[in-house]
Parts: C-alpha cells; structure tokens; sequence
C-alpha cells in the first residue's frame, strides 16, 4: 500500500484552487465531477502524492453532509493505493472489517476501482482504497 492521497472538503472549489495556487505555490490539476460520488473535485500535486480537494454536488451526498457538519470544510479522508481494491476489501471484510456502500463497485474520475473502509475499523478515519493505475507496457 501507498500513500495516493489525502482529501479535504472545500466549501467553494474555486476558492480554495487559488488559495492552493497563489497562496502556496502548488499546481491544481483540471476540475472533474464523480457523480456516482456526488462532488466536484481536482486534485493537488506534490510529486509523491496528491490533496484532493472535493466540493459536494448535492446536500444529501456522503460530502455534502460533512459539510453540513463543518461549514468551513476539512480533512474528510485519506487514500491508499492497492494493486487491486476487490481481494483486498474481500479479504478485509474475512477479518470483520466493514466496507462502506451498497456492495456495488466503485469509481474515481480516472475510472480506478475505489472503496471506502468504515472509520471505526481504521483507528477513528475514513479510509479510502483506490485500485494503482496499470503500468504502461515496457518499452512504452
Ligand atoms: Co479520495
């Protein structure tokens, strides 16, 4: 496992890329929306990992209740990445811990495989784990 990356909720996506930009130098990549998640997000880049910063879409989704709960936003989770997010969760869920949602697979705007591990099974944080992006064939 690796660290893909850790997620802050933002009341106002566009204000919070200018902060990231003007106030700390960072680079914001473009701006996408995952519906089946409900938010509207883009990622941070610090070479080794990312800051996702995420902007709910609707009130009734997992973030928009966070941020019904923290106005101001802030860390709502952070992200391991696995070679492959369906044995590890079958595997977890063997030794009693729970997988969020509805049982159905999951996906990030880059179409990898995603899932979320229940706060209470990971030390009091929302864990998620994002399936690793397949090499490019050598030679390539
Ligand atoms: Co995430």
């Amino acid at each position: 496992m690796n660290l893909s990356h850790i997620s802050i909720v933002v009341p106002d996506l566009a204000a919070a890329v200018k902060i990231m930009r003007e106030v700390y130098g960072l680079t914001c990549g473009p701006v996408g929306e995952n519906r089946q998640q409900g938010v509207r997000l883009t990622y941070v880049d610090l070479g080794n990992s990312k800051i996702e910063l995420m902007q709910p879409l609707r009130p009734d989704s997992q973030v928009g209740r966070f941020l019904a709960k923290h106005p101001g936003g802030g860390l709502h989770h952070f992200c391991l990445g696995v070679a492959d997010v369906a044995p590890v969760t079958a595997a977890l869920h063997e030794k009693g811990v729970r997988v969020l949602g509805d049982g159905k697979p999951a996906y990030n705007i880059h179409g990898q495989q995603i899932a979320f591990i229940h706060p209470q099974d990971f030390l009091g944080s929302l864990v998620e784990l994002e399936q690793q992006a397949a090499a490019p064939p050598a030679g390539h």
